[in-house]
């Protein structure tokens, strides 16, 4: 049998533990699982894309089938020349929904043989979200336990920069 391959495509700005705990997830169930940041963002990210990738290739080292790789243009363009099965999302919410549906349903109507799939991640990360994370440690905030302790360093360094 052809191993499977999924991609788990995001903007990772920064990852978080609930992004973490998707990856183990999806490590379980697909041979591979390449994590794909996507490089030509609509909005100025916090991170870079090298800091984005470094920062999930040292979280995500510890699990043998998960790469991380960057990727531009159409998703279903980029899964194709990984020959990738599937794509993998998550959904926390009702409110993600939509937003995932829609993509799904249009990356099918590019893709019909691209299946994507929908995973849970853990109760207790329903509520966190990259675009919070961010927004808690501009303003001071603590977002312990939000994300990796690696990533809660590299957030502190951006936005509370040390003078020399
Ligand atoms: O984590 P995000 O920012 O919600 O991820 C969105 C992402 C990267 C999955 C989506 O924007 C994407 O796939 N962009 C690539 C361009 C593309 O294929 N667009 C059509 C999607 S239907």
């Amino acid at each position: 049998m052809p191993e499977t391959i999924a991609i788990y495509p995001g903007s990772f700005d920064p990852i978080t533990n609930g992004h973490l705990d998707l990856i183990e997830r999806g490590s379980q169930l697909f041979d591979r699982l390449i994590v794909a940041v996507l490089t030509n963002l609509d909005k100025e990210p916090l991170f870079s894309m090298s800091e984005r990738v470094e920062m999930l290739r040292a979280v995500t080292g510890g699990i043998r089938n998960v790469s991380v790789d960057t990727f531009s243009g159409l998703l279903v363009d980029y899964a194709a020349a990984k020959k990738a099965q599937a794509i993998l999302r998550g959904i926390r919410a009702f409110s993600d929904y939509e937003y995932e549906l829609q993509m799904a349903l249009m990356n099918r109507k590019l893709a019909p043989t691209l299946e994507t799939v929908f995973l849970m991640p853990a109760v207790s990360y329903t509520y966190v979200s990259s675009r919070l994370v961010r927004e808690i440690i501009r303003n001071g905030g603590s977002v312990k336990g939000l994300v990796p302790e690696l990533v809660e360093e590299r957030l502190r360094e951006k936005v509370f920069p040390q003078k020399p």
